[in-house]
């Protein structure tokens, strides 16, 4: 059997800075530092599951997300939102898109959450269609002014998938 070349690995603090390299790379909005490492602080008391995607021995793509708190205060989170999920141009259609969703596809349903939500611009044509394939649905109107500081559209319509 020959050995797929895309692989994925945690993203720990020696080479998070990687990471925030590729999504800034690739994504119109720009993610600060602290964004990156708010992942390492105990203090934060957030779940996030993050990994880098590999083509052989190159990181190339990442994803980032995070389990989302219930709204009244309750133990049941809501879902899981994707924050980033990124592929460098010159290595798409490769499968890494689909092993990083896939990634969060099971950590989603290990920790018995049932709903994964995006949010993409109104203007990321091939994003919109690429999540749509992967059988996520746009869910309610376009949010205006979502995205503060980017280099696209600022409004953006939320994402569902159900697991
Ligand atoms: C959306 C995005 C992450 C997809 O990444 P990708 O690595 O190209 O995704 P894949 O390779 O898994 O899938 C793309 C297509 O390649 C093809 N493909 C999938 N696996 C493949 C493989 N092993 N070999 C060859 N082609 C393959 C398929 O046609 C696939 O389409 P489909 O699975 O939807 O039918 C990437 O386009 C990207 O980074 N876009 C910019 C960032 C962005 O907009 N992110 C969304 C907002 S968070």
């Amino acid at each position: 059997m020959v050995k797929s070349p895309v692989n994925l690995d945690a993203v720990y603090s020696n080479n998070v800075g990687t990471f925030q390299k590729i999504a800034n790379t690739v994504l119109p909005v720009k993610y600060p530092s602290k964004f990156f490492e708010e992942q390492f602080d105990d203090k934060a008391n957030t779940t996030v599951f993050a990994q880098l995607g590999y083509f052989g021995e190159v990181a190339v793509g990442g994803v980032r997300a995070e389990l989302i708190a219930s709204k009244n205060g309750g133990v049941q989170s809501a879902g899981v939102y994707i924050q980033i999920l990124a592929v460098l141009e010159a290595y798409r259609s490769k499968g890494l898109g689909t092993a990083l969703l896939n990634y969060i596809e099971e950590q989603t349903k290990s920790h018995y959450q049932h709903k994964i939500f995006v949010h993409v611009a109104v203007d990321n044509q091939e994003a919109l269609e690429w999540y749509q394939r992967k059988d996520f649905r746009i869910e309610g109107d376009v949010l205006p002014n979502y995205y503060k500081e980017t280099s696209g559209s600022p409004d953006a319509y939320v994402l569902l998938k159900k697991v």
